[in-house]
């Protein structure tokens, strides 16, 4: 895999636009939506790209892809906390999604995540993991740190904030915010092509967008159970956390996001 060093070296297009994420927070979610929302051949299964090569990772990039021969608009995901993007993203042109997560489902997917993934260190126990999370020894480091920096600086950028948690609950409503905020306009009918296709069933048969290809064969997986998508809901947390780990997170969480107005929702039934 190629990191990209000298982040500040990279070439940036004034009409590129950056899926921004904590991991497991919504990436490979937004991927798809944007590549159903720029790509006709997407949208209408007539090209067989994947996610991953629509909207590579910025400082990943795990196929070595030359970005500067992309066309513009190009798209690139990144999990870079604030501090480290390229300065040039300041200059208010270039448009910046950013999807959060509630912070205990995001910590239980990653839970999962590192067991599944061989690069990743495997966790015996969730207590063991939520020290490693709340420590920030994990990829995207702190998760409290990712957010703030991002939302405190929100008025450097060109950048819309969105919650993974207001996708689930109204897909199509948040197709057409992220629409709205690109400035790309589709007919009903293509909002409803990207909607059906970005829902958690279908991308999970979606060969371009489940990553099952890359976890397998690329990247390598622990066992064969494991998936990208693995249950893609609001609040499972529920179902790992005890009753003092809830609560110490609680605490935490409310230490670090007092002055942080974001709306935070961490029950499907909210
Ligand atoms: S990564 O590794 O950072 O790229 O992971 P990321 O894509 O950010 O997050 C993975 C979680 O997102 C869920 N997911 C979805 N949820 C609902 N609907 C759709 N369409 C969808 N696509 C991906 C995925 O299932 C992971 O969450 P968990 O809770 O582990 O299921």
């Amino acid at each position: 895999m190629n990191i990209v060093e000298n982040i500040d070296n990279q070439e940036i297009r004034d009409d590129d636009v950056f899926i921004v994420t904590y991991p497991k927070s919504g990436t490979i979610w937004t991927q798809q939506i944007l590549s159903l929302i720029y790509f006709e051949g997407h949208r209408n299964n007539t090209e067989n790209l994947q996610t991953m090569d629509r909207a590579p990772f910025f400082e990943y990039n795990i196929r070595n892809v030359d970005f500067t021969k992309m066309p513009s608009p190009r798209i690139f995901s990144s999990h870079l906390p604030y501090y480290l993007v390229p300065k040039v993203l300041k200059n208010k042109k270039v448009k910046i999604l950013y999807i959060y997560r509630n912070p205990k489902d995001v910590m239980i997917s990653y839970f999962h995540f590192s067991n599944l993934m061989i690069i990743l260190e495997a966790s015996d126990t969730v207590e063991m993991f939520m020290q490693e999370f709340l420590d920030g020894r994990v990829v995207g480091s702190n998760w409290f740190d990712h957010i703030r920096g991002w939302y405190e600086h929100r008025h450097d950028f060109n950048i819309m904030f969105l919650s993974y948690e207001d996708m689930k609950k109204d897909l199509r409503g948040s197709v057409l915010k992220i629409c709205s905020f690109l400035e790309k306009e589709l007919s009903e009918e293509d909002i409803d092509a990207v909607v059906r296709q970005a829902t958690f069933q279908n991308m999970k048969s979606d060969l371009r967008a489940n990553y099952e290809d890359i976890i397998r064969e690329e990247i390598g997986a622990r066992n064969d159970e494991g998936t990208f998508l693995r249950k893609g809901t609001i609040g499972d947390w529920k179902h790992h956390l005890t009753v003092d780990q809830n609560e110490r997170f609680d605490r935490i969480f409310e230490r670090n996001m007092k002055n942080i107005p974001l709306k935070f929702i961490w029950d499907i039934n909210e």
